[in-house]
């Protein structure tokens, strides 16, 4: 069982937890109101949770996939009652599975819930199998994070350093703690970090949203920057390592992540700055041989018209949003998962680390 209560910053502090399961309904931390207003959503079915993962109620490849987990066990306990449980149950799966198309997490997490559900024989049974599975999910992305943080420490330098962000990789976007930003996280409580450039990530904002709020909740420094700035901040050698989280990564080490990641990468490489990727092993793909093959996730032209309802261009203008990019292995310097960290990142090593599917 995850803990629940009020983040208390410092070493052992998991963040703002954005996910809260009650044994029969899931309560979310609604990420588009944040930062100005914290509201809870409760949802009782899995409806209800494919819609908050569409809608951005809950975003981050590791929490989606852990809320769609609980979206399965809401599902179980609604059909109970039904002679057909379990092709109910299966309909809910795939209603969870088209919220999103990007973050394998997603798929990574149905799967494992769709494996607990063939095994069962009856309703009872169901929930508290799936229940099990859910929390299991929820409580190893935790665990995940802590070890990616030590792990990313053991490849960085010891004397104090900047680093830059992009997107939201912390607390809110996984089970706590964070991927990328439980790496800035660890590097804070050893001493280590002098200061996160923030990204502010167009045009979702995750990053002057959620990134610099949930920085300062810990009193970790943060700049915040335009997402143009970063070529800029780069060039002026403060920032030692770029560290971004993924929402899949292929088995060639080719790695999707919020749109901007990419030209990022390829800032980094021209400024001699390391570029590091933080996932779960959940992140890993080993089905797709390489970033083309990787479904990107394109969202309504309004969200780059209009800044929270505001106009900010021609009501009418066409717009090309994908909301994720691919950025090719040869410009990653390191991915991190919980099982340890691949160095210039091939399909040789990612097989030998992941296997082959
Ligand atoms: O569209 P979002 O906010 O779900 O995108 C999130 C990202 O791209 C994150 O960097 C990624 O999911 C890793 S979160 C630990």
């Amino acid at each position: 069982m995850i803990d629940q209560s009020a983040p208390t910053p410092g070493p052992d502090s998991l963040g703002t937890l954005a996910i809260l399961w009650h044994g029969d309904r899931l309560a979310l931390l609604d990420q588009r109101l944040l930062p100005d207003q914290e509201v809870w959503l409760t949802y009782q079915d899995p409806q209800g949770v494919a819609d908050a993962i569409r809608d951005m109620v809950v975003r981050g490849a590791p929490a989606i996939g852990i809320s769609a987990a609980y979206g399965v066990v809401l599902a179980a306990i609604q059909a109970r009652v039904q002679d057909d449980w379990k092709t109910v149950i299966g309909e809910a799966i795939d209603v969870l599975a088209a919220s999103r198309p990007t973050a394998v997490n997603l798929f990574w997490a149905l799967e494992r819930m769709k494996t607990r559900l063939q095994a069962c024989q009856a309703p009872d049974e169901a929930i508290a199998s799936l229940t099990g599975e859910a929390e299991a999910i929820h409580a190893e992305d935790v665990a995940a994070n802590r070890l990616m943080g030590r792990h990313a420490l053991s490849i960085m330098e010891e004397a104090p350093f900047s680093v830059l962000t992009h997107c939201n990789t912390g607390a809110l976007a996984t089970g706590g703690y964070g991927t990328a930003l439980g790496v800035v996280r660890s590097l804070w409580h050893a001493n280590r970090l002098k200061r996160v450039y923030a990204d502010e990530t167009r045009p979702w904002l995750q990053g002057s949203r959620l990134t610099a709020w949930e920085l300062q909740q810990e009193g970790i420094p943060v700049t915040l920057n335009a997402d143009s700035a970063a070529a800029q901040i780069l060039r002026q050698g403060e920032v030692r390592w770029v560290i971004v989280g993924a929402d899949r990564i292929t088995a060639n080490g080719d790695v999707a992540n919020k749109i901007g990641t990419y030209s990022l990468a390829i800032l980094a490489r021209h400024h001699g700055v390391r570029f590091m990727v933080v996932a779960p092993s959940s992140t890993v793909d080993m089905a797709l041989l390489s970033g083309a093959d990787i479904p990107i996730e394109e969202r309504d032209g309004t969200e780059v018209r209009a800044v929270r309802g505001v106009a900010i261009a021609p009501g009418k203008v066409p717009v090309y949003n994908p909301v994720f990019d691919v950025t090719p292995a040869e410009l990653v310097d390191a991915i991190v998962t919980e099982k340890g960290v691949i160095e210039k990142p091939d399909a040789e090593q990612m097989t030998a680390m992941f296997g082959r599917r």
